[in-house]
């Protein structure tokens, strides 16, 4: 038949995942999520390849059932090959490589960070380029023009912590535990945005920079507590939004210089931390005034996930864009 079927594999982080997409629609999207870095307070890379050693097998076969399709309906095989930790991505390159040895179909490579764009083409309503994205996770923070499904041109970044990151440090410090995102957004959604300033760092261009204001979170709450020992405890709602709105106000006063400089008339979110209820109001806010129209992926679509690489691997199977034997997984894969 001339139906293109995939079967894409996420091992880029903490989750393993597989999806099925079928002609440009995904049929599965298979996460399983690693609990095992809970009492760590964050990701133990070496524990995150074990687990997806584990995982990979079963996620991969659920995903396929869960479809409907079967081994021989498959017309190639996608991986993450970067960004990412090394050993995580090892574990899916691999197993993809020898699946689609063993199937005698191609195999495409995709950017993770491509992919959590391209998750805003799995459902309705989808943007139309040129747009603006904002990418905000727990590894990255980049504004990127996307110009086309495969073209698109990173106008700004982190030159250091990634926001995802700022707000996980953040929620460790109050010892709210990991991912603290979450947490956070929604502790502050009881609290007041405006109760204590944090200097926010000012970068040139569209470039971002999050570790200043990480130490000054944490320098701030050392101080207060000095002075008083249950000021966390008496004080963490006004603490969660002020540091919410803070990181908030960094992101969205550098998106709109960028969006107005770059005249789009359509803006979007993307990654895990564009499921932050705060961030969502005020670029929706932003966007009303602005006079822009805003996109953001539900929320199984905007954390990592296999479906966004489907996504994108479906376009690149379109423009013919496969890879050999020879590739291997590139942490520092770049957009
Ligand atoms: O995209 P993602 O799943 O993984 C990376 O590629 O990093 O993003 C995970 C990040 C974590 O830092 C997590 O704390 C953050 O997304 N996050 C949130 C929220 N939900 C997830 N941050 C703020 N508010 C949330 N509601
Ligand atoms: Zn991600």
């Amino acid at each position: 038949t001339s139906d293109i079927v995939i079967l894409a594999i996420e091992s880029s982080c903490d989750e393993t995942s597989a999806a099925i997409i079928a002609n440009g629609k995904v049929l599965n999207n298979y996460i399983a999520t690693q609990s095992v870095h809970e009492i760590y307070g964050g990701v133990v890379p070496e524990l995150a390849s074990r687990a997806h050693q584990q995982n990979i097998v079963p996620v991969v076969d659920l995903a396929m059932k869960n479809a409907g399709i079967k081994k021989e309906d498959l017309s190639a095989i996608a991986f993450t090959r970067g960004p990412g930790l090394l050993g995580a991505l090892l574990v899916g390159a691999s197993f993809a490589k020898s699946m689609a040895l063993a199937l005698g179909i191609p195999l495409i490579e995709v950017n993770h960070m491509e992919a959590h764009i391209m998750a805003h083409f799995i459902e309705d309503p989808k943007p139309s380029f040129p747009f603006l994205c904002l990418t905000v996770s727990g590894g990255h923070t980049q504004i990127v023009l996307v110009e086309d499904h495969l073209k698109m041109q990173v106008i700004g970044e982190t030159r250091d912590d990634a926001v995802g990151e700022a707000f996980d440090k953040s929620a460790k410090i109050l010892g709210l535990g990991y991912p603290g995102g979450p947490k956070i957004d929604k502790l502050a959604k009881d609290g007041n945005p405006t109760r204590f300033n944090f200097p926010e760092t000012e970068m040139p261009g569209f470039d971002y920079s999050f570790s200043g204001i990480k130490t000054a979170i944490l320098y701030f709450l050392r101080d207060e507590v000095k002075k008083d020992p249950d000021f966390v405890e008496k004080n963490l709602n006004d603490i969660t939004a002020s540091i919410q709105h803070a990181l908030i106000n960094m992101l969205l006063q550098k998106f709109r210089k960028a969006a107005r400089k770059h005249k789009v008339k359509e803006v979007a979110l993307a990654g895990g931390v564009s499921a932050n209820s705060g961030l969502r109001n005020a670029l929706t806010e932003m966007a009303a005034k602005e006079g822009w129209q805003t996109f953001i992926p539900a929320f199984e679509y905007c954390t990592d996930n296999a479906g966004m690489i489907a996504m994108a691997a479906h376009y690149k199977f379109l423009a013919n864009e496969f890879v050999g034997q020879e590739v291997s997984a590139l942490p520092r894969m770049k957009i």
